[in-house]
């Protein structure tokens, strides 16, 4: 099916038909409303594999009608929508807009009939939100200070040797005689064993940590029975280690979280899903950096001999890549504290709004000609998002991707995929864009 095709094409309707059958979670809505035709247009996408291999195109078309649209997913998730960059810079660092105790889960706090909050609440999901990334200042500031240390740029720096080691042992694991998948054999485990180490969780959780996370990254695309058993695996692998930390300190994030529970400084659900937010956020999101970046250069060998000669030129990739490709193609949800205009749209307090990271980096306003892969180019993308939430993980992904990238090329310069490009799958999710599997052959 063409790009074209999977976006299917606008169609005039009246708001009626807006109906999403809550068993298929496989399409997003995006409705724009024309009022003075008295109608309102709907454009659908269908989150078929043609669209995970490229969002761009669809983002593209509804920018190009304005920077605000309405959207609502079928498990019920619906507010407004955000494409540009100067929209999306406003919207992100607005003190007006923000989180509500539900935001996270996609419910507006002012929503009192949200069947998808119940069913949610219904299966214990909430605890996993009370973090940093789900709440307002003042409660943000004490959440975010409570773990910052651990990802200062001494103690990112400090770790960078452990970090080399890591990928080098990964690296040297690999049998190059034979294609390798860089999901399973790097991208993955990678992260995984980075934030297992600096939150004092054993590695050996990793398929574990793997498995739940993939479930409750994205809340608009899991069943809530799925989310349920996710979460409680979750709540059943952290817990223990705080039981055990309090017995016998050591210097990892859960024995200092530890002690600001026992100084009231925060209180247990919040260490918990502190922990878990960590672990999700800490490896999803640089598996996606590792593999955007490879695939990126595999494209364009030009750029991995610069790399190989000028090792600091892999910097300026990194930002290219996540430009061109954010790993987290949406911020998380926000909601309208108060009534709002946002270009010339009302939206009313309580509503929730989603920022498209992807659509604001390619807004052909602030970047110039943004389909060309340029690392050439100012790095001004909103990858690691802004305001209050920027990215707190930020310079360890890039320690990691750095670490993982160099010593692969340098140990293998003529890597190739193994694989035709069309037969790379992404992941059907609307918050992490990953790829399936990397096939490569080594030598
Ligand atoms: C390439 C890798 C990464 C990308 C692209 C990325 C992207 C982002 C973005 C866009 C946000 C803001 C979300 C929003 O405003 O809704 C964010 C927040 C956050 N990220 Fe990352 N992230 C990455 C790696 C990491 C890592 C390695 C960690 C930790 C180990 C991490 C921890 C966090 C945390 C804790 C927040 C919440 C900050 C707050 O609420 O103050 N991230 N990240």
């Amino acid at each position: 099916m063409s790009r074209q095709a999977a976006i299917a094409a606008t169609v005039c309707a009246p708001p009626a038909v807006r109906s999403c059958q809550p068993c298929c979670n496989s399409a997003l809505f995006v409705f724009q409303d024309h009022g003075n035709r008295g109608t309102m247009s709907l454009t659908s996408v269908t989150f078929d594999e043609a669209y995970f291999r490229d969002p761009h195109d669809f983002y593209r078309q509804i920018h190009d009608d304005g920077p605000v649209h309405r959207f609502e997913t079928p498990s019920g998730v619906h507010g407004w929508l955000i494409t540009g960059d100067p929209m999306a810079r406003k919207v992100l660092t607005d003190p007006r807009i923000g989180k509500g105790r539900d935001t996270m889960l996609g419910v507006s706090s002012d929503d009192a009939s949200a069947g998808f909050r119940q069913r949610l609440l219904r299966y214990g999901t909430e605890w996993m939100v009370t973090h940093m990334l789900g709440s307002d200042p003042p409660d943000h500031t004490r959440l975010r200070r409570a773990v910052a240390d651990f990802f200062t740029p001494r103690a990112v720096a400090a770790m960078e040797p452990r970090i080399h080691a890591l990928a080098t042992g990964l690296i040297d694991s690999m049998d190059s005689a034979e294609p390798v998948d860089l999901v399973a054999a790097l991208a993955c485990p990678l992260p995984v064993a980075v934030i297992c180490e600096i939150t004092g969780i054993d590695s050996r959780h990793q398929q574990r940590i793997e498995r739940s996370s993939a479930i409750l990254s994205d809340v608009t695309v899991a069943e809530a029975r799925q989310l349920r058993g996710a979460s409680i695996d979750f709540a059943r692998l952290i817990l223990p280690y705080f039981a055990a930390r309090r017995v016998r300190p050591k210097s990892d994030l859960i024995t200092a979280l530890t002690q600001q529970i026992s100084t009231g400084e925060v209180n247990l659900k919040e260490a918990l899903s502190t922990v878990a937010l960590l672990l999700i956020a800490g490896h999803e999101t640089t598996s996606n950096l590792i593999l955007g970046t490879v695939l990126s250069l595999l494209r364009s060998p030009e750029e991995t001999d610069r790399v190989l000669t000028e090792p600091d030129r892999l910097d300026a990739i990194l930002d290219e890549a996540l430009r061109a490709d954010p790993p987290l193609p949406v911020a998380t949800l926000r909601q309208a504290h108060t009534d709002l205009i946002i270009a010339g749209q009302r939206i009313r307090r309580g509503e929730l709004l989603m920022v498209s990271l992807l659509a604001a980096n390619q807004d052909p306003e602030s970047t110039t000609d943004p389909d060309r892969f340029d690392p050439d180019r100012p790095a001004r993308h909103l990858s690691f998002g802004t305001g209050i939430h920027y990215c707190l993980g930020a310079r360890l992904a890039r320690a990691e991707a750095t670490a993982a990238i160099s010593t692969l090329l340098h140990r293998y310069p003529h890597m190739q995929l193994a694989t035709a490009p069309t037969e790379l799958r992404w992941r059907r999710s609307l918050f992490f864009r990953r790829l399936e599997a990397l096939p490569v052959r080594l030598t």
